[in-house]
């Protein structure tokens, strides 16, 4: 049921799910303001021809100012959380007049419900390559997914301090080092092969770019060195998928681990993919329903004979229209991912990049200066502006919407801007250079004339005063007030 074959040549995974007519191409085609930026790295230009990527819903949003104008919403805040694609909210809308209960109902809905979330194992398998006896368990997103892994995992783990929380906690309880990455790629992967030959390590966990810089590390080298030790490798794929074809198979790598969230599907589903062997045999990661062959109970003790993965690893009712959205998420994403979305967003971090790099106190963030590509995520400092302050004025002055903070990744962060917080900007399918451009002119602006409006900090976060935006359209009477968003982000 779970079990997938591996693509000697990859098919499209349109033909043969339902729900492909909706996918890519149809809408971003038509419209005629949404273009192509030119491909090449390195030669921001826009030109005329229409994209063949995807839509997103909410693109061109009207959000007010502070002034009382409106604009369109630059959402540059993807690395966050990305918007639904639309071929994935079509497909959640087309589903629900059969949602009903999974494995558990000889009811017509119920048996197409049960073909969808098993239909959608597959569907993710292929979208990354899965070898044939992998596994796909559904999560609630990647730290789940990691979470739920570090209880199979039967050694000691390992892991470099670049990465983000999920990934530098998720193993706490277990043998777990952290080191320090060294500046250069070469190096890094030579500290690897160091460290996995002279402790025997069980799993590596790397991520697949950083969600600060955006830096991608040879994957497929680190599978090897890792291999060579006998260490199995957990790619944390949450920043990585959504702009980068991922292949188990090819690379080699272990285990996958994804958030829908991240992917265009933000109906709070993940998944775990990977080798079955551990997840068979671990502790299931919640005792209960659907994850049991037989329960009965002998001398007031409940006895039981838990099912293999991934059931095992899926207790409760699972999400069932997380998992059908993902995987609507992965047929779109199919015909772009190798090609399209990534020439797209190199061209748009070139512009990035390239306008950031004129403005006198802004100071990017990186790792790695000889990192092999990069994902559309670029972090900077601006000198005397707090990354607060900066978020807030791009929000409330020029409808920009961008992370601030240390992006649970305060080691990292400590490294690259002495533990301060920094600007976030994360760009993908929706992007335009325009959007590029407002920004790039609005962070010149902040860092050479500072805000226009007036801003006090309250419990750590930066709001306008006085902010006469509406900050609850939808009429639900809750807003989060000064300072409510404040945690250890
Ligand atoms: N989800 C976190 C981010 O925004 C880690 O990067």
């Amino acid at each position: 049921m779970s079990d997938v074959r591996t693509q000697a040549v990859r098919e499209p995974l349109c033909t043969e799910t339902p729900g492909c007519a909706e996918t890519p191409g149809g809408a971003a085609a038509e419209e005629p303001s949404r273009t192509a930026v030119a491909a090449t790295v390195g030669t921001p230009t826009t030109v005329s021809a229409p994209t063949a990527l995807p839509e997103l819903v909410g693109t061109g949003l009207p959000v007010p100012l502070v002034d009382g104008r409106s604009v369109p919403y630059a959402n540059l805040d993807l690395a966050a959380s990305a918007p639904a694609l639309r071929a994935v909210a079509d497909h959640v809308a087309e589903l629900l007049p059969y949602y009903s209960s999974v494995h558990r109902g000889a009811g017509y809905a119920s048996q197409v419900c049960t073909s969808v979330l098993e239909g959608a194992r597959e569907t993710v398998a292929r979208f990354v390559g899965a070898r044939g006896d992998d596994v796909v368990v559904f999560t609630r997103n990647t730290t789940d997914a990691l979470n739920l892994l570090a209880g199979a995992v039967p050694g000691a783990t390992l892991c470099l301090d670049v990465e983000h929380h999920a990934t530098l906690l998720a193993w706490r309880g277990t043998a777990h080092r952290v080191l320090r990455a060294p500046d250069t790629v070469d190096e890094t992967l030579a500290l690897l092969r160091d460290a996995l030959t002279a402790e025997h390590t069980a799993l590596l966990a790397i991520t697949g770019a950083s969600n600060v810089t955006g830096e991608i590390l040879p994957i497929d080298e680190i599978c090897a060195i890792a291999h060579a030790a006998g260490t199995r490798v957990v790619l944390d794929a949450a920043q990585l998928a959504p702009h980068r074809r991922v292949d188990i198979a090819a690379s080699g790598v272990d285990y996958v681990v994804l958030s829908g969230h991240k992917l265009y599907a933000p109906y709070g589903a993940g998944a775990l993919i990977g080798r079955r062997d551990w997840l068979d045999v671990a502790s299931p990661y919640l005792a209960g329903g659907g994850a049991v062959r037989s329960v009965g109970v002998e001398d007031r003790t409940a006895e039981v004979s838990w099912a293999p993965a991934p059931h095992r690893h899926e207790a409760g009712t699972p999400n069932v229209l997380g998992a059908a959205a993902i995987a609507a998420a992965c047929r779109a994403l199919d015909p772009v991912i190798d090609e399209v979305a990534p020439a797209h967003e190199r061209a748009l971090l070139a512009r990035l990049v390239d306008g950031l790099s004129g403005i006198a106190g802004v100071r990017p963030l990186r790792i790695w200066a000889d990192a092999p590509d990069r994902v559309a995520v670029a972090s900077f400092t601006v000198t005397d502006v707090p990354a607060g302050l900066v978020a807030a004025v791009l929000s409330a002055e020029h409808g920009i919407g961008v992370r601030d903070g240390r992006f649970c990744a305060h080691p990292l962060l400590a490294r690259l801007a002495g533990g301060a917080d920094a600007v976030r900007v994360s760009l993908g399918l929706n992007t335009t250079a325009d959007d590029v451009d407002r920004l790039v002119a609005a962070v010149r602006a902040i860092a050479t004339a500072g805000p226009e409006w007036d801003y006090r900090e309250v419990d750590g976060r930066w709001t306008p005063t006085p902010d006469p935006r509406d900050l609850d359209p939808l009429r639900l009477g809750a807003v989060v007030g000064p300072g409510g968003a404040a945690c250890g982000h």
